[in-house]
């Protein structure tokens, strides 16, 4: 049997002219005729890059020295930025990154749908530091450095970065990874918690721990001592995502406002939630300009989650059908109708990736609907979206190729124009797309 031989890397950097960025926010060049995707560079940029892997056709690298730099570029915020793959455009000028991410989307329309928006919207917009409010920080136990390290995977992937805050996290967490990795080594368990999921709501928040193996009595004293102390709320996850329970304090609930429409959402911090509220908040706004849901509408909202779209849409519009795959929030969408006293919703649980176009709310009609799918898209929908007869359309994604797809089929097989469309920088600093697009029915 052949074994395959590891590659020998140059030893030194070499020099590489950056032409463009990748989907990923690596630049790309050209090195002994082969594409190489160098980590920290930007487009115009002449870098020393270290070779740092790769494969027949491609190379991949890291900028070790600038020696041309962009007009694009800026000092990047955090000491561990090149090292944490938690980002990957600190270097780039906000502003910059935004126009990347909307040519993104620009290119995605073109090459994919072969369709362009008749109006590009502004993109949405928050403040670009602090905003995450959920994350799944991994966390190790490494002998070497006695202690757990708490933080996003280092750029490679490989290894649990080794950072003590992080400027893109939400403020109750930014300086506590420290605080979480000394937590950790407290525990008997310290070695078999490969995760921590943290969750803010508006003025307070709330952590998961996964642990493979049982907590003493100590450990749960432990836990409760750090809630106590920081105010953060600690539930547990022995095993699957379905044995997450609270163990402090006893009464504690995560909430966040909707100010816009006088709202207010409850959410278990395992739910799914827009990780940026501000862009969130913007996004809600724009999603119900664009719609234009009147008094008589009758809106359907599909992968409506825990109803962020489906109740601001429910005090403008007539009557809304949300729908969703997982029971759970279909259960937190009609508590959070309850909340808001809201009665004209109806929340329905559905695998929208094998819909029935039989099922009897579909064939009541809708004049609006509003789809905010996953990274997969949603093309097993459209068939339906095509069925409601509704005339308006808002699509909201967070996968800008799965836009494309799905808006190629909805122009040139379901009679949609695309009337307009923008990004919203949900995830700055980070390569994530999100962006929204609105389509009408040809007469
Ligand atoms: C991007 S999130 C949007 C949630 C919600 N609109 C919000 O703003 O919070 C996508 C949602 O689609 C749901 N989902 C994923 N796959 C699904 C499927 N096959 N059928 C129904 N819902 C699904 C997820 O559970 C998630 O709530």
């Amino acid at each position: 049997m052949s074994r395959r031989r590891r590659r020998k890397l140059p030893a030194e950097p070499v020099e590489v002219t950056i032409n463009e960025l990748s989907h990923d926010g690596r630049g790309v060049g050209r090195h002994e005729d082969k594409v190489i995707l160098v980590h920290g560079s930007l487009p115009g940029e002449r870098v020393m890059a270290r070779i740092t892997g790769g494969r027949k056709d491609q190379d991949e690298g890291r900028a070790e020295e600038v020696l041309e730099a962009s007009a694009d570029r800026v000092e990047p915020r955090c000491p561990w930025f090149g090292y944490c793959g938690g980002c990957v455009l600190q270097h780039m000028d906000h502003r910059a990154q935004l126009k990347f991410k909307a040519s993104r989307l620009e290119e995605n329309l073109t090459r994919i749908g072969r369709v362009e928006p008749a109006r590009w919207l502004e993109p949405v917009v928050g403040h670009p530091w602090s905003y995450r409010r959920r994350a799944r920080l991994s966390a190790r136990w490494v002998r070497g450095k006695g202690r757990v390290l708490v933080g996003f995977r280092e750029l490679d992937g490989r290894f649990v970065a080794d950072i003590e805050s992080c400027s893109i996290l939400h403020p109750a967490f930014a300086d506590r990874l420290m605080s979480l990795s000394g937590l950790l080594g407290r525990l008997s368990v310290a070695g078999a918690v490969p995760q921590i999921e943290t969750a803010a709501g508006d003025g307070m928040a709330a952590i998961i721990l996964r642990h493979l193996e049982p907590l003493t009595d100590e450990d749960r004293n432990q836990l409760v001592n750090w809630s106590v102390e920081t105010g953060i709320a600690v539930y547990l996850q022995p095993k699957g995502p379905d044995t997450v329970h609270r163990l402090s304090p006893e009464r504690f609930e995560l909430t966040y406002e909707i100010p816009a429409f006088g709202l207010e959402l409850g959410f278990q911090p395992q739910h799914f939630i827009q990780v940026n509220q501000e862009v969130n908040l913007a996004l809600i706004s724009r999603a119900i300009e664009l719609l234009e849901p009147g008094p008589d509408d009758r809106v359907l909202d599909l992968f409506c989650g825990l109803g962020n779209f489906t109740l601001p849409l429910a005090c403008r519009a007539g009557q809304v059908t949300a729908v969703e795959g997982e029971e759970a929030l279909v259960q937190a969408g009609r508590d959070n109708a309850n909340r808001n006293s809201i009665t004209n919703t109806n929340f329905l649980t559905a695998d929208l990736a094998e819909p029935d176009l039989d099922l009897p709310w579909i064939r009541k009609g809708f004049e609006r609907v509003l789809i905010d799918p996953p990274r997969s898209g949603a093309a097993e929908v459209l068939p339906l979206v095509h069925a409601s007869g509704a005339s308006r359309l808002v699509y909201v994604s967070c996968n800008p190729e799965t836009l494309a797809r799905d808006a190629g089929r909805l122009v040139h097989e379901f009679g949609f124009r695309l009337a307009a469309a923008g990004v919203a920088d949900m995830f700055p600093h980070t390569a994530h797309v999100e962006s929204i697009a609105l389509f009408e029915r040809q007469q």
